[in-house]
């Protein structure tokens, strides 16, 4: 973790017109900065920035935040990750706390590794661009192969010299670490020398996703060698072939904008396209995808086309990735490049708008190919037949999240069709597959869920709930995490004339047994005295820097994950959030088509709207909460009622019941949602 006083004096430094800017090109309107927004395709700038307030909004996309979430929505970095960015921008040194000496050892070699690496790719530019040699031999190949000296420069493409230990003179000279040099693959021991690892290659290097190198792709220029196409990094602490794609650093922001991710299988397929002005695009290196390639993708889009030649190697591997992407919700569509070509000798054959529309025509769902590839191969053969349905409805059944039932539907419907089989069978075959593959995880569920679950049952017991009752109950913090994150986030802000949204917020909470979490709590009941002695005092800084570690972590870890968390508890109340949003969305674009933000007056009315979004979370944060405090009342309410009673007991208990009831209506249906039971 960062240094509370780290993150003071990166606050204390921030400029938001710097660090924006540094983005985006902004011009000055009245007391703020108007540009053309990075977050998606605008014409007319709608990206408003306003220093003295310290946050952005665009009135296009709708997206808004302050420095930091500028910088972590921009560059997709993690809370951390943007302030570490922020600390170098500004030359803040960036104190951590709470590491042990095994994970400063780590990071100590990870940072090693990464100065050797800056340093190896600054030599092979060099050779590349200023030797003969790399003139001659290097820069000549990636020439003839069309690679203009523009993105050459751009992907830091370099080249090794064919003297066997031309890097590793330099390194050893300017004394870098024998061990850390080997372990960068760059050189390497033989026979107790240390040498070079590459010699006359082309070399591509591999960065992070926010630029730093990684490792090294190096390619054999001679064709009759027997040595390897490519020598790659091996395995270290910072090159991980599972967790990289080649080329995201360049097309994270294209990927973003496009709101499609590329991907190809080479080094030089994304150079290629990249030069052709095709950006976001990166490269998997011709194995299947893992797990967390695809997560990486889907930080930036759920839609994911993969471009690979048209041989049966290319498809394979396509095709493995697949069910893994299915279940990580993204929408996968594939093309395959004819003709022995591959996406870097197309693009080069065809040109760049070419290309783009034989991708656009030639884009077929990859389910559906892969349907039709089965039962090309099945042929007339009803026993392979009824495997292809069988293997269809298990790829069908990996579509199993919530939100794509409907596509899970179209797909059901879809394969029926050109399978020739009856849809309901396919449907509970579908089923089947979903059926077994829970009880399949619930067989190997992890030691610790099994030891919490024991915990939860025991102490379901003694509070005498059955189990799934106490849960309701008693586990889910998520609503009353949610408030203190609105308090935190918000809580300066003013509510009305009179109140801010923190005093609002007590004074609607008047029930603390609302609140189970015990951090939680010791959080708002020092906001509130904080407040009480100094109204300017208590804010998310005071939590953020307090010397308390139990509430600092809460508030870091509150104010780094909004998203996903009241995503999820939204879900488990509503299902018709989505709807709400979109009505909220519709309206709000109607504001957007009548306003121009040309002028202060307008600007006022935008920061208007951002409050008034403002309200509408914090209310709805506290109704969650009472909410769940109700739901609690009316199960412990019939919970009694199920007792023996006299008739006047029971009258008072159904009664109550029935003014829960209603409350619960009411408090449901100003959240818009549905109420199950
Ligand atoms: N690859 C590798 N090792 C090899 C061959 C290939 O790591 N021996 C990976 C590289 O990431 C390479 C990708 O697989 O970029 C695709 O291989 P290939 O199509 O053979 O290479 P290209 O990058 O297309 O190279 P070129 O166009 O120069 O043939
Ligand atoms: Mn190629």
């Amino acid at each position: 973790m960062i240094s509370p006083a780290t993150i003071q004096q990166i606050q204390g430094r921030l400029d938001i017109i710097d660090v924006v800017g540094s983005f985006v090109k902004l011009k000055k309107r009245g007391s703020n900065y108007l540009g053309l927004c990075p977050f998606h395709n605008e014409k007319t700038p709608s990206f408003t920035v306003s220093p003295g307030k310290e946050i952005y909004k665009c009135f296009g996309c709708g997206r808004s935040g302050n420095t930091i979430s500028f910088i972590m929505e921009h560059e997709k970095y993690s809370y951390v990750e943007a302030l570490k960015w922020l600390a170098a921008r500004y030359g803040i040194e960036v104190e951590e706390t709470f590491r042990t000496d095994e994970q400063k050892q780590v990071q100590q070699a990870a940072d090693s590794l990464y100065i050797i690496n800056s340093f190896a790719q600054q030599f092979f530019t060099r050779m590349l661009l200023e030797t003969e040699e790399g003139q001659d031999i290097g820069l000549s190949y990636l020439k003839e192969r069309g690679f203009r000296e523009e993105v050459i420069k751009k992907f830091q493409l370099g080249y090794s010299p064919e003297q066997r230990d031309a890097f590793t003179r330099e390194a050893i000279a300017k004394q870098y670490n024998p061990e850390l040099l080997v372990k960068t693959g760059l050189v390497a021991n033989r026979n107790d020398q240390l040498v070079d690892n590459y010699r006359g290659r082309i070399i591509f290097p591999i960065h992070n996703h926010s630029g730093k190198v990684l490792g090294f792709g190096a390619r054999i220029l001679k064709t009759n060698d027997k040595a390897p196409k490519y020598i790659n990094t091996p395995e270290n602490e910072i090159y991980v072939k599972s967790r990289l794609l080649y080329g995201s650093y360049f097309a994270r922001q294209a990927i973003d904008k496009a709101d499609e991710c590329l991907l190809v299988e080479g080094y030089t397929d994304v150079v290629s396209l990249h030069q052709a002005g095709i950006e976001n695009v990166v490269a998997s290196g011709g194995t299947s995808l893992t797990p967390d390639q695809l997560r990486l993708i889907r930080k930036y889009t759920n839609n994911l086309t993969i471009i690979y030649d048209g041989d049966a190697a290319g498809i394979k591997a396509a095709l493995r990735g697949l069910d893994l992407a299915l279940e990580e919700g993204l929408n996968v569509k594939l093309v395959l490049i004819p003709d022995k070509e591959d996406p870097d000798s197309y693009v080069n054959k065809v040109g760049p708008a070419a290309f783009l529309s034989f991708i656009n025509a030639n884009k077929k769902d990859v389910i559906l190919f892969q349907l039709e590839v089965a039962l090309k191969d099945a042929g007339n053969d009803s026993t392979r037949k009824a495997e292809v349905v069988n293997r269809m409805a298990e790829t069908i059944s990996r579509i199993n999240k919530a939100e794509d039932f409907t596509k899970q539907q179209d797909y059901i419907k879809q394969c029926a069709e050109i399978l020739k089989v009856d849809e309901n069978g396919l449907h509970t075959l579908v089923n089947k597959f979903i059926r077994d593959r829970i009880t399949a995880q619930e067989r190997k569920q992890p030691f610790e869920d099994a030891a919490r679950n024991e915990e939860n049952a025991r102490r379901a017991e003694e509070t005498g709930y059955d189990e799934n009752t106490f849960n309701l109950l008693f586990k889910d913090e998520l609503q009353e995490r949610e408030v203190a994150r609105i308090l935190l986030e918000y809580g300066d802000r003013n509510w009305d004339e009179h109140q801010l949204i923190a005093e609002h917020i007590f004074e609607e909470m008047v029930d603390e047994s609302l609140i189970d979490n015990q951090t939680v709590l010791q959080l708002l009941h020092q906001y509130r005295n904080v407040m009480h002695q100094d109204r300017s005092a208590a804010n998310k800084n005071y939590f953020i820097y307090h010397t308390d570690t139990k509430l600092s972590s809460l508030a870091v870890s509150l104010l780094n994950l909004p998203h996903e968390e009241s995503e999820h508890w939204r879900r488990e109340f509503s299902q018709s959030t989505g709807y709400q949003q979109q009505l909220f969305r519709l309206s709000y674009e109607d504001f957007i088509n009548k306003v121009k933000p040309d002028n202060s007056e307008d600007l006022m009315n935008y920061l208007k709207i951002g409050e008034d979004k403002t309200h509408e979370e914090v209310t709805s944060a506290i109704n969650y909460l009472k909410l769940r405090k109700i739901k609690r009342l009316l199960i412990e309410n019939q919970l009694d009622m199920e007792k023996e009673h006299s008739p006047e007991q029971f009258r008072m208990l159904s009664e109550t019941h029935h003014h829960l009831k209603e409350m619960e209506m009411a408090l449901s249906q100003k959240l818009g949602t549905v109420v199950i039971r």
